[in-house]
Parts: C-alpha cells; structure tokens; sequence
C-alpha cells in the first residue's frame, strides 16, 4: 500500500544512522535531542526530498474507524510541535479521537514553585481536544521522576508530605475538572520483580500512598475515570502478576480505580507474546477494570535485518497489540507514545536514532499505520457479519 519512496527515505535513514553517526558515545539527553534535531533536518533535505505518498483524502481515518468499534485511538502529544507544526495539527485532528499530555501536566511542569501552579501548556492541549472533539488522558498525578528540585532536595516528614501530594492531586484534577475525565494518578509504581519500587512517596508517605493518591483525585473529581500505568507488565509476568495483585487488593479495600494503562514501550526483539497480553487484559478485565494500551511504541533500531523487514514487523507488532485490544470488551483505548518518528522519545532516552512510530519523520504513513487501519476494517467487517449471522 506504501509505495517506494518512502522506502527509500528509510533506507537512507538506515544508512545515516548506522555509517556516519555515532550516538552511543553521547551522553547527555538534551545533548541527543540536539543533534537529533539537526539529523533529522538533514535527512529531510537528503532523504526525503522525492515526491513521496500523501495520506489519501479517501482513506477513512483511524479515529472514525476506531469510534465505530467504541474505542479511543490516541497518541501523546508535544506541546511544542502542536503550536507550531502545521501538519502536526492536521495528522493529529484527522486520526485521533484521544490525546496525552507528553510532559505537560506531570508534576514539575505543573508546580515547578511550590504552591505555584502552571496549567498553561495543558489548557493549549485542551483546548485542542475540545476543538476537536477528543478525549484527554490526564498523565500523570504521582510518578517517581519528573517531580521539582525544591519536592527532591529536602526531607519532609510523613504528614507533610501528604499534604504536599493531596494538595498537588486537588489543585490539578480540579483545574481540569469537566475537560479531563480520565488520569493516569500514579505511574510506574512497581519493580520488575514485582516490589514497590523506591521513591519519595514510598520512602516519605508508605505503600498506602497509592490508595491514598485514588481517594484524593477521586475526592477533586469524582466523574473521572482513574487509572494505574506502568510499563513491562502487560503480559504475564512477575512485574504483571503484582500489578494485578495490586489493583485487587485496592478494589477489595474499596479504593476508587477503574482501569490499568499498559504502556507497550517495546522493541522488535523485546515485546510481550500477543497472547500473553490478551490473558493479562482478561484477567485484569474480570476485576471488573477497564485497560488501556496507553503509550505503545516500537524500538527497530538494534535490529540487523533490511529496513524494509524491519518496518513491517514493526507493523505485526502493532497489529497484534491492537487486535488484543479490539478482542477484550473492556480494552477501551489504543494510545502511542507520539504518532511521527520526529518527535519520538525515544532517540533522547535511548541515545540512537529510531523510528518507533507509524508516521515517519516526513508525516507520511508508515507500514505500521496501514496495519492498524487493516486491524479496525477488518474486525470491523467481522463484527458486522456476526451480528448478521446472529441477529
Ligand atoms: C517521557 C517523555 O516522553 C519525555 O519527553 C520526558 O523527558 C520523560 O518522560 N513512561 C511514561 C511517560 O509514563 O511519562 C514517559 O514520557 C515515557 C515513559
């Protein structure tokens, strides 16, 4: 369906990346950024400069498809490329019904001073939704990263801690009552070896610091619909069994959650069997849990294989994520880490050049797009002839 010059662009991105560049050897994250900054400027003057295929007008868009099987298709979204980037804008309308604030609503973007709020970025992304008929994940309440110097370089004591973080919980879910109607409240709370991982909430407030986050955003907003996220436990694993432990123990202790986000940053090496996460959706299902696929994205870049292959097992792996995702009555939303290869995390956090996403970085339609939009029409089909069998 893609046709061959935007293989050629990947070919050539191939290239560059592994012949004349060399990230390994950098350390600084703002220092990839920079470089990748102008890397990808070159390689649109190299790269891409041939006449390559546009989204067709006539394709239906991801969004329409996705509504008509009652899920939210949604991808982060960087402020910075929003307001400035025009066809950042239009991709974004055109086929996503749901949006994730990339940084801006995370807590040293939103009380950077204490007790001074910023919401500033976020209402700019808000808004966009509102225009545009989208829901918003608010993302994220309690994290153990992202948290301000002035939160990380003194000690506070039990009572004001939690203080501090109701207080946090209160001013933000409230800021955004009405146009937020769904937070990640605590993100990556879990080890891989299934242990509550360290952070200032565990070491400072206790275990309970995670009931305590629910009651308060649901106190601030009792509409909303609040979930856990992590990464690495959307098969089934130790890290995933603790998790699910973790969201019963919180249902049985009548603490308000409603759903589990499985982030699915993975890699063509590294990525959970479909099965796997189909049971884990299950399971997490009969708690009576809604689940979200909530910051796919996938990493091709350690992979000695063509380009080409590369590109379209990255599509299997997408396929197969959402398939598991369109066969589980309560897997109600399929969101990515972004939707274009430019402006990926993954080259800062990782220090190489890749190409996770299913727009690559000249906005033109990957191999892993066309899956996706297979997956929704053909399912859709499916469905459609069942309830015809069975009327
Ligand atoms: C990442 C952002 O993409 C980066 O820009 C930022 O520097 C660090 O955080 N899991 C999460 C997200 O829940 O909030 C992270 O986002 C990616 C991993």
């Amino acid at each position: 369906m893609i046709d061959s010059p935007v293989h050629i662009c990947y070919l050539t991105h191939e290239n560059k990346s592994g012949d004349i560049f060399n990230l390994e050897s950098m350390r600084e994250a703002l220092h990839h950024r920079i470089i990748y900054s102008f890397l990808l400027l070159v390689l649109l003057f190299t790269s891409c400069g041939q006449a390559v295929p546009a989204l067709s007008p006539s394709l239906p868009s991801l969004r329409s498809l996705a509504q008509a099987h009652g899920i939210y298709i949604g991808t982060t979204v960087n402020v910075d490329a929003l307001q400035e980037e025009g066809q950042y804008r239009d991709i974004l309308a055109r086929e996503f019904n749901m949006v994730t604030p990339e940084v801006s609503m995370k807590f040293d973007a939103t009380e950077a001073e204490r007790g001074h709020y910023t919401f500033a970025e976020g209402d700019t992304l808000v808004a966009f939704a509102k225009a545009h008929n989208m829901q918003v994940r608010g993302h994220n309440l309690v994290w153990y990263t992202a948290l301000p110097s002035w939160l990380t370089t003194r000690h506070f004591f039990r009572d004001e801690l939690m203080a501090i973080l109701h207080e946090h919980i209160l001013t933000e879910v409230s800021h955004y009552r009405g146009q937020v109607n769904i937070w990640d409240v605590v993100n990556e709370a879990i080890n891989d070896d299934g242990t509550l991982r360290d952070s200032i909430w565990s070491r400072g407030i206790g275990p309970d610091y995670l009931d305590l986050a629910f009651r308060w955003a649901h106190e601030a907003n009792p509409q909303a619909q609040l979930f856990y996220n992590d990464y690495g436990g959307e098969g089934m694993s130790q890290k995933s069994n603790a998790i699910y432990n973790l969201v019963k123990g919180m249902i049985q202790r009548g603490v308000p959650i409603n759903g589990v986000g499985l982030e699915m940053h993975v890699s063509l090496g590294v990525y959970p069997p479909p099965e796997d996460v189909l049971a884990n959706m299950k399971r997490l299902a009969a708690l009576g849990l809604e689940v979200q696929i909530t910051e796919m994205d996938v990493k091709i870049q350690s992979d000695s294989r063509p380009i080409q292959v590369r590109l379209d097992a990255e599509a299997q792996i997408y396929r197969d994520m959402l398939s598991a995702c369109l066969s589980v009555k309560h897997c109600t939303a399929f969101v990515m880490w972004g939707f274009t290869d430019r402006h990926s995390w993954i080259p800062g956090a990782t220090g190489h050049l890749d190409a996770p996403l299913i727009f690559d970085v000249s906005y033109h339609p990957k191999p892993a797009f066309f899956a996706l939009m297979d997956v929704l029409n053909k399912e859709l089909i499916q469905k459609k002839e069942r309830a015809s069998d069975h009327p």
